[in-house]
């Protein structure tokens, strides 16, 4: 699928340094910043900045707040979590922005937001701070930092970069059996499934939300389909696309996934996964960080990545990840812009690698060897080029009614209330009146 926007994105990239010119911030002077007395004074009466995100199931977020903590004495932060499901922490932000709420400071942006909260002015844009603290845009991955530019300002800057993999149980799979197809995947979780303990052969996300958006895009690319294509043409109604939803349809419909895999987003994956309950997985990076993690997980080093299996057309993943931007009416937009710094920055991100096993969007982390020895794979081409390779989901102001027709048709294939051709018939010509070419 292709970004609705690409080319205007393209071009507002290129433009950034106009708009560093013209942005407008409510920080100090810098005579203030620099007086003695006013430093003093923050320490004893440290500003307490909301940051608000989704359940880290692992201890990245956590270590990240404890360092930003003992190198800025001035600045507490205290966590509000929001739901884990993307689309209903999606909806919490767009209630509590549209009522002009200054409650939450700094908040995480799943990749398919920006551009919606930046033209419903929720956010508050970085561009001066940027340029004010010679912040290198050039060290980001491009395409993560294209997902974080809208109308020539910079709203947003990248955390970390997602990509959907394979994660299985070096326990019960053995190398030559890890599946290079989805054929071969249904092979596997058949015969696998009930061996070692586990109650299932294979775990997906296939509740009605945006994580099965991803699993459809996955499923789709990997036999040469796609939604939406380069020029924006909705060509969704394709043999490829009916091909790859079949697929879809048949590995959520078997006896291998758990019976209520119509519930399941990444909390139940990563839960079944950690419990021991299956073989194979499909999640994003951080799960090898929560399996291997000790004190909670039940198999500890008996976990393996591979890339997604493929169909006639090759391997596909679905291109995720999340960002930090500022709220347009914090109250504290200077403390707001130290954290969002520090976590976008490369100390921040290399403690969110080492921790929450999250792909860093400043390439020079996948040369580190602390972010290497936690994360392996990482030091691996293939994963490096299976991030590079990944599918974006179009990025656009109105993409929550897109995603919307895809996962609602999509539900409705899984279940059985329409055939795989009758969904893409439907998306069709819901798309059509939703994209504009
Ligand atoms: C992950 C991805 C995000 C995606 C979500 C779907 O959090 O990083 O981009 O939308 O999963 O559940």
């Amino acid at each position: 699928m292709k970004l609705l926007k690409s080319s205007k994105l393209m071009v507002l990239a290129g433009s950034l340094a106009l708009a560093l010119a013209g942005c407008s911030g409510q920080s100090k002077s810098s005579t203030e910043e620099n007086s003695g007395t006013t430093k003093e004074a923050a320490k004893d009466n440290p500003v307490t900045l909301v940051y608000s995100k989704g359940k880290d199931v692992t201890q990245g977020t956590t270590k990240m707040v404890e360092a930003f903590e003992k190198s800025h004495p001035n600045i507490k932060i205290k966590f509000r979590e929001m739901p884990s499901d993307t689309g209903q922490q999606h909806d919490a932000y767009v209630t509590a922005f549209n009522a002009k709420s200054s409650e939450i400071d700094v908040f995480d942006l799943d990749v398919v937001w920006p551009a919606e909260f930046a033209q419903a002015d929720y956010l508050l844009p970085l561009d001066r701070y940027i340029q004010k603290d010679n912040v290198d845009l050039n060290a980001y991955n491009q395409g993560a930092l294209a997902a974080s530019q809208f109308n020539g300002k910079q709203w947003t800057l990248p955390k970390f970069i997602d990509a959907g993999m394979l994660f299985y149980r070096t326990d019960l799979v053995k190398k030559d059996e890890v599946p290079k197809t989805w054929d071969d995947l249904i092979k596997q979780a058949k015969a696998k499934k009930g061996q070692g303990g586990t109650k299932f052969g294979y775990v997906m996300q296939a509740k009605q939300y945006e994580g099965l958006v991803c699993d459809a895009i996955e499923f789709v690319a990997a036999y040469g389909g796609k939604f939406i294509d380069e020029k924006n043409q909705v060509v969704v109604n394709s043999p490829e696309t009916i091909k790859g939803l079949k697929k879809l349809v048949e590995v959520a419909k078997s006896e291998f996934v758990p019976g209520n895999v119509t519930n399941f987003t990444e909390i139940e994956s990563d839960q079944a996964f950690i419990e021991g309950q299956t073989p194979f997985l499909r999640n994003w990076p951080y799960e090898y960080a929560s399996a291997n993690d000790k004190s909670k997980s039940k198999i500890p080093g008996k976990v393996a990545i591979a890339p997604l299996p493929a169909g006639d057309k090759g391997s596909a993943a679905a291109l995720g990840g999340w960002q930090a931007g500022i709220n347009k009416n914090t109250k504290h937009p200077k403390e707001a812009w130290e954290f969002l710094k520090f976590m976008a920055g490369a100390e921040g991100q290399k403690i969110d690698a080492i921790y929450g096993g999250h792909a860093p969007t400043i390439a020079s982390l996948f040369d580190d060897k602390e972010v290497l020895k936690a994360n392996p794979t990482f030091a691996d081409k293939g994963f490096q080029a299976g991030l590079a390779a990944a599918v974006p989901r179009p990025v656009a102001a109105n993409y929550q009614e897109i995603s919307q027709i895809i996962q609602i048709e999509v539900s409705k294939a899984i279940a059985g209330s329409e055939t795989v051709e009758e969904a893409v018939k439907n998306m069709e010509t819901q798309m059509k009146a939703k994209v504009k070419a």
